[in-house]
């Protein structure tokens, strides 16, 4: 998750961007860089790979230790009064200065720092080599310089990236400057977020609000397909047809806490709310090709993938509750049998595995002390392994064979939702990418699936939006229930398990999960009338067989609340309550079912009067053995 800070105004802009840089760290990156446009109308560019002590050591080296003629320049960064600022968290290209934003033309005249995916970077960037450009960098960020430079022949930095948005594919934000146009940033903004702060004048532009919001705290959202013009005396907003927009502005009333959160009352609910981005982020360079996946990147040689005739999944929690949905997937599409365990159990088992074995460490954190164990262990018996995880340069990364990232921004919740979401994202592609390798599923087939998967941050988007009063209601009907059962089945069984495991952890509520075909064998005892039921009933190849397993429980007068998939009237008839998830294809409807749990959960606990952010007993990453 990349982030950006754009100034216009009377104030040295150094500082203020390098600032709010810092407001923005928690989305997590991996290099950064700054530039500014000097007084004898350059732009100067400063970057850095690591954290932004490195860039604000960069940044001094260059102010201060410069030769005479760069001294000259590099002091007048110090004057500068606008600029752009980036923190990169790497998609295409690695993790390497001259990949890091911001990113220039051929002439050094336009700059830009950009967030998300340019998906037909690659045919842009072959024109643009054809007409003379000369590109610095590996990133498809930088086909966005280039093509506003080609364009600004139609007379203004507006109009070229106006006619540059018109030619770019993907999601994405970015913000422009020209050492033509001083003064002036344009900021255009595809499904990624980008505001506007106002102030007296001078102005700000930022992919979060906490980049500025020790300067102001009146905003100007920037909507889907609008462009924005930048000036220290005001901001125009326009469709990108150039028609005009009025916005509104609004005061938002956060205090620095509150603004950590994104306006949101805790760091849970917030993340709850990222989720469509954070899908968004894990697949998108990944699932850029329409016929398949591709997950070769700098941490991963796909080559690992080759030679595997068996898969074994380690992990903890709700970690371990994505494994599940992997398993699902690898065996259906892949057709390669999966194994799983939680770490814990595993490492003491005295385990078997062989060296065409695939061995997934599935941890958030990169951190959590069983799992590692388990991964080093899977590595001395010889199995391959592949760490998916959300935090670079954590220790899973650096003991195993290949990394499959998720890319969620740093999750500070306990309660892990983002994460999780995003890891099943990562294994659905993995498991995708292994049926491709093996011929195991036809290419229309595997067409369909692509085209799902990169709806899946739309459907989030659609769901949550719709997620009203009802959902609310419910939680406040059986906020003082001592006891639920989930029960799912297929790759319903893993929503159960984590819905469940949501609700006790932040509710203290006893809970427990079951596959829907063990109910009779022994829990059926526990279901009386006042028995909160949730049931995973979304669209799923036994779906009958769990509606079997619905009327059970009604059998024994318990309430029944249904996760089902929109459009299946059945299961009004079964159930006192049905929550509804968008339609997709069936394999990737876990990904949607669990998101109103995690949101039910959290309406829980709130009428409980209950810290979500902090539940006793927990801490984030379990490193201690
Ligand atoms: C639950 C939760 C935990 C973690 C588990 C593993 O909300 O967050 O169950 O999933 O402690 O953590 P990681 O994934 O960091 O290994």
């Amino acid at each position: 998750m990349c982030g950006i800070v754009g100034y216009v105004g009377q104030r040295a802009v150094q500082e203020i961007l390098l600032a709010g840089l810092e407001k923005l760290e928690y989305r997590g990156y991996d290099s950064a860089g700054l530039s500014m446009l000097v007084a004898d109308g350059s732009i100067e560019s400063v970057r850095a790979v690591g954290n932004l002590s490195k860039l604000r050591a960069a940044v001094l080296d260059t102010n201060g230790n410069a030769d005479e003629e760069q001294g000259a320049v590099a002091t007048a960064t110090l004057t500068a009064t606008s600029g752009i600022g980036h923190t990169r968290w790497a998609t295409h290209g690695r993790v390497t200065e001259s990949n890091a934003h911001p990113h220039y033309d051929t002439t050094d005249k336009v700059h830009v720092v950009v967030n998300g995916i340019v998906e037909n970077y690659l045919a842009l960037k072959q024109r643009l080599r054809d007409m003379g450009a000369v590109f610095t960098s590996e990133t498809d960020a930088e086909v966005i310089a280039h093509l506003i430079s080609h364009h600004l022949a139609l007379g203004s930095l507006v109009e070229g990236v106006r006619a540059a948005y018109a030619e770019l594919e993907g999601h994405y934000s970015f913000v422009a400057m020209a050492a033509e146009e001083p003064d002036t940033l344009v900021g255009a903004r595809k499904e990624c977020p980008l505001i506007i702060g106002r102030g007296d004048g001078e102005q700000f532009v930022a992919s979060a609000i906490p980049a500025f919001l020790a300067y102001t705290r009146d905003v100007q959202y920037i909507e889907n397909g609008e462009i924005v013009v930048v000036r220290p005396e005001g901001v125009e907003f326009m469709t990108a047809d150039g028609t005009p927009i009025e916005r509104e502005i609004t005061h938002v009333d956060w205090d620095e806490s509150t603004a950590e959160k994104g306006g949101y009352e805790t760091f849970m609910l917030k993340e709850i709310y990222e989720q469509a981005d954070a899908v968004a982020e894990t697949i998108a360079d990944r699932t850029i090709r329409p016929d398949g996946i591709d997950l070769a990147e700098a941490e991963l040689d796909e080559s690992l993938l080759e030679n595997v005739d068996r898969v074994l999944i380690l992990a903890a929690g709700t970690s371990f509750h994505a494994g599940l949905i992997g398993r699902y997937a690898i065996e259906e599409w892949a057709r390669l049998p999966v194994d799983m365990d939680v770490a814990s159990e595993w490492r003491y088992r005295n385990p078997i595995v062989s060296e065409r074995e695939l061995v997934i460490g599935i941890t958030q954190s990169g951190e959590t002390a069983d799992t590692l164990a388990a991964m080093r262990l899977a590595h001395e018996k010889g199995a391959k392994v592949l760490a998916c995880t959300n935090v670079v340069g954590s220790q899973a990364t650096r003991d195993a064979d290949g990394v499959l990232y998720t890319r969620a921004g740093l999750e500070v919740s306990v309660a892990a939702t983002k994460t999780f979401v995003c890891q099943v994202a990562a294994m659905y592609m993995l498991a995708l990418r292994l049926a491709e390798k093996r011929g195991t599923l036809p290419p229309e087939r595997i067409a369909e699936l692509v085209a799902e998967i990169k709806q899946l941050p739309t459907r989030i988007t659609e769901l949550i939006e719709g997620l009203n009063g009802s959902l609310l209601a419910t939680a406040k009907r059986h906020a003082m229930s001592d006891f639920y059962l989930y029960l799912g089945r297929h790759v319903g069984r893993a929503v159960a398990l984590e819905g469940a495991l949501k609700l006790k952890e932040i509710s203290y509520i006893a809970t427990d999960a079951y596959a829907g075909g063990e109910m009779k064998h022994g829990p059926i005892a526990l279901l009386d009338e006042d028995t909160p039921v949730v049931c995973i009933a979304t669209d799923m190849p036994i779906l009958d067989k769990m509606i079997s397993n619905i009327q059970e429980v009604r059998a024994r007068g318990a309430h029944v609340i249904a996760i089902a998939t929109e459009g299946d009237d059945r299961l009004e008839e079964v159930s006192e309550e049905v929550i509804y998830v968008p339609r997709t294809d069936w394999m990737l409807q876990p990904l949607l079912a669990v998101i109103p749990l995690q949101l039910f959960a959290y309406y829980v606990a709130r009428e409980r009067g209950l810290n979500v952010d902090q539940p006793r007993n927990l801490a984030k990453t379990v490193t201690v053995e």
